[in-house]
């Protein structure tokens, strides 16, 4: 360990030479960007630092939206051999800083007035008891509905902007025998849907109080009866193969028109980029039905862990590579999200992330940006995984609407306790 330190040292102030000695730092980093967009975005990272002969151990855990990631980092730290880094939700870094397990980033953040260019509703969950605990790599918006433009056109639709019409469009796909809705069935984004049903219903008002804050007034709702209705719904518009698939191949099918639409965060338009489609036109984005001028967000952050003295100087590189300005800008163009950062002009990106750069904005004035529940930045892990285990038993039994909101706010309660 001594060894890697000095030579760490060595090395940087080496920098700028010609790359003479083999990598002498490194950081294995946990995560779980093993689709291809993911993959390709995390490539940026990787490249970044080994131009600052930062030496890269992958750790990754496959499984969207990190449920599985998240199993094993607990494994690792519970058995006293954490990585050096690590890939979380937001609602992660609140819970990993309140169990003491992170490295402190104030001296970076500060350094490099982090507080000035991340948005507050970012910054709520990066620091804990006023210090920086985690570096936010970018914010996605899961509340997006995917269309493929040749298709729509072909059926002569327009985009929907309620679910009356998103069920009126679907009905006219399926008569015509295409699948409506691009899906997989798997926990988190039967949530994802849940999360886009419950605002676009409800709206942002209602968002907040049953998902957020919890009220069991709000989650035993008539609100919330017609949320699960729509739920019921969509499960007549999925392919019957939707079970346990992976969301990049349910993307895939929309791509290759086999799906019409994907309720599904823009990382799906990492997939997009790569399949050399173009996001705006080849695939439309819109907001999910009812939810315009409302933002649903999520930030993955990475926050450090093993914060022995050894670590501490590679780590604070880390950390203050996701979050130069450079980096966050390619980063996000290939990832699909918009940087964490204000100051990144808006110009380079497709026109998806453009809307989305305006819609954040208007969002956050009217108190509609609002954090996902799927994707960890509503609830508590406990509470997250009882709600997900009453949509998904919802979306794949015939349960009544009205069983199901008691099932809810039953769950919600147990969880909380
Ligand atoms: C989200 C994560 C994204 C994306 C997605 C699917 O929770 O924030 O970066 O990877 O899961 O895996």
């Amino acid at each position: 360990m001594t060894f890697k330190k000095t030579a760490g040292i060595l090395t940087g102030a080496a920098l700028g030479c010609a790359a003479t000695a083999a990598s002498a730092q490194s950081v294995e980093v946990l995560h779980w960007w093993t689709a291809g967009g993911e993959a390709a975005a995390l490539n940026v990272l990787k490249e970044d630092l080994a131009s600052k002969d930062i030496d890269w151990q992958d750790m990754p855990v496959a499984g969207g939206a990190g449920e599985a990631a998240s199993t094993a980092l607990k494994a690792r730290v519970t058995a006293g051999n954490p990585p050096t880094a690590a890939q979380l939700l937001g609602m992660q870094v609140r819970e990993w800083a309140e169990a003491g397990a992170l490295g402190d980033l104030t001296s970076v953040a500060e350094e490099e007035s982090w507080g000035d260019v991340v948005p507050a509703a970012v910054q709520e969950f990066a620091t804990h008891d006023g210090a920086w605990v985690a570096a936010p790599v970018n914010i996605h918006r899961p509340n997006w509905l995917w269309i493929n433009a040749k298709i729509f056109e072909e059926q002569g639709l327009e985009p929907p902007t309620t679910w009356e019409e998103f069920n009126a469009a679907a009905t006219q796909l399926q008569e015509a025998g295409i699948t409506p809705l691009a899906h997989g069935g798997q926990p988190w984004q039967d949530t994802t849907v849940f999360d886009d049903v419950v605002l676009g219903i409800g709206g942002p008002d209602f968002y907040r109080s049953a998902i957020i804050e919890g009220d069991p007034e709000a989650l035993s709702s008539e609100t919330m009866v017609q949320v699960f209705d729509q739920m019921r719904t969509l499960r007549g518009f999925v392919d019957e193969n939707f079970s346990g698939r992976d969301w990049n191949l349910a993307t895939a099918m929309l791509l290759n028109g086999e799906a019409a639409m994907q309720l599904m965060g823009d990382w799906a338009k990492g997939e997009i980029v790569r399949a050399d489609m173009v996001p705006g036109e080849d695939i439309l984005c819109v907001p999910a039905p009812g939810t315009d001028g409302a933002y649903l967000f999520n930030t993955d952050f990475f926050a450090l862990f093993d914060v022995s003295e050894d670590n501490r100087e590679t780590q604070q590189e880390l950390a203050r590579s996701v979050m130069s300005p450079e980096f966050q800008k390619e980063f996000n163009l290939v990832k699909g999200s918009i940087p964490a950062r204000t100051d990144i002009p808006g110009d380079d990106f497709d026109a998806c992330a453009q809307t989305a750069m305006e819609d954040i904005a208007e969002a956050q004035e009217n108190d509609a940006l609002l954090g996902s529940l799927a994707h960890g930045h509503a609830q508590t892990s406990a509470v997250q995984r009882a709600i997900f285990d009453v949509v998904t038993e919802h979306f794949n039994s015939d349960m009544s609407s009205e069983d199901a909101v008691e099932e809810l706010q039953i769950a919600v309660e147990s969880a909380q306790m």
